[in-house]
């Protein structure tokens, strides 16, 4: 396997993830840098091989869109970005990280749960939540951690609604799928994350086995189709990846409105821009930031230059979505503006299968938020933010907030 074997790139070449400059909301400087010198370029990764790393947002598109680039990561040369991620998309075998024609079928099974018509019958119950979370949060109180309180419990109920899993146990799962999103946590941190996760997911298959539970993974064991493994796998990707994008795109939603009052006050006199503001904050923050991984199957032309087969491409979301050519202006924030083209669920047939339910529970956040907590403030000076740098899901580790 080319990963194991002993080589050292240029100590010249970009390592990557790069470091974020003054800003914590612009995506690395460097990436910057590339996407107008040299958009297709070679970099390093944490274990001294190289990949290709792809800037702007046509060619972004390009290889996401294109059926020689491979998601599955068993390939040869497929770019791991530490060795947590490479345990990680060797030992789970989800659907995220297969190819067409296993990816699709799959994939199909879920698809009627999260058409865009489903997420909408779910906003008046998704709104309900949001009503009670603020109002246990704000009882007898004008501070609190936003994070805990409000961003991670909302998508964490919904998902859990959704799929059939106990909300009480929480602590359990967040615990793990954190673990599992950290590019800092040890080989056996991750390898025993995985291992719990997947133990509790497949015990919940199996206590569903002979009830008549009216929820995903109910109806998945009523199929009848997929083992007790196959079942928990796509539990998981669901739940790992149902409640920390959602809570960590509100948490840095609203921190970025609080820092941008011209904007805040835009949003507040006309709520009808939510929705679009929701696509111009997602566009904007790209919370997925340490880039997508792919690896090219055959020798493939990618703007203007040849990526051989065997090499891996990481794709640089957060770049793509501040490119210029695609969003004039792209370093502004601007809730008023069309940017339903960004790439922050990704492109192609990988393109987040979550993305209805993720609108909406985004557009109830900040609509409940900015509608019931009028003098909402930062409780801490804005250089205290623990900003999630590593982390695979950017955003914030807290928010402390006063109303
Ligand atoms: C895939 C982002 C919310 C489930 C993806 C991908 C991105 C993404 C970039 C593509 C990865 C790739 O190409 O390798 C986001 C963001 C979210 C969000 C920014 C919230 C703001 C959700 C939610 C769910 C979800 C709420 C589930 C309920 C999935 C699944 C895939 C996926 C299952 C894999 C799709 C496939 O491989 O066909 N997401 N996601 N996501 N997302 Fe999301």
């Amino acid at each position: 396997h080319p990963i194991d074997r002993p080589f050292h790139a240029p100590t010249d070449l970009l390592a990557v993830p790069a470091a974020r400059g003054g800003c914590p909301f612009d995506p690395p400087p460097a990436y910057d840098r590339a996407r107008e010198e040299a958009p297709v370029s070679r970099v390093r990764l944490w274990d001294g091989t190289t990949a290709w790393m792809l800037t702007r947002h046509e060619d972004v598109r390009a290889v996401l869109a294109d059926k020689r680039f491979s998601a599955d990561a068993t390939n040869p040369g497929f770019p791991f970005l530490s060795s947590g991620r490479r345990v990680l998309a060797t030992m789970s075998a989800s659907f995220i990280r297969m190819d067409d024609p296993e990816h699709a079928r799959l994939r199909r099974m879920l698809t009627g749960d999260f058409i865009v018509k489903r997420a909408e019958a779910l906003r008046p119950r998704i709104r309900v939540i949001a009503e009670d979370l603020l109002a246990a949060m704000t009882r007898d109180r004008d501070h609190a951690d936003l994070v805990p309180e409000f961003a991670l419990p909302l998508p964490s109920l919904v998902i859990c609604l959704l799929l059939g899993v106990p909300y009480t146990d929480h602590a359990y799962f967040q615990q793990r799928s954190n673990t599992l999103l950290s590019n800092t946590a040890s080989l056996e941190q991750v390898q025993a994350a995985r291992a719990d996760l997947g133990d509790y997911l497949a015990e919940l298959v199996t206590a569903k086995r002979g009830r008549d539970d009216d929820d995903i993974i109910g109806r998945l064991v009523r199929q009848d189709v997929l083992t007790t493994e196959e079942i928990a796998a796509m539990g998981m990707l669901l739940l790992v990846a149902g409640h920390e994008t959602t809570a960590n795109m509100t948490s840095l939603s609203i921190l970025t409105l609080l820092r941008d009052p011209e904007q805040m006050a835009r949003l507040r006199a006309e709520p009808e821009l939510i929705r679009g503001a929701v696509e111009e904050l997602l566009r904007y923050l790209t919370i997925v930031h340490t880039g997508v991984a792919r690896v090219a199957l055959e020798d493939a032309e990618v703007g203007g230059r040849t990526i051989p087969a065997g090499d891996g491409v990481l794709l640089m979301l957060n770049s793509a979505n501040r490119d210029d050519r695609a969003f004039p202006d792209g370093d502004r924030l601007d809730v008023g503006r069309d940017a339903r083209h960004h790439v922050a669920f990704g492109f192609g047939v990988h393109q987040c299968l979550g993305q209805p339910l993720a609108r909406t529970e985004l557009q109830v956040a900040l609509d409940v938020l900015l509608t019931g907590l009028p003098n909402l403030r930062l409780a801490v000076p804005f250089e205290e933010i623990p900003f999630r740098h590593d982390m695979l899901v950017y955003g914030v580790h807290s928010l402390p907030v006063a109303w």
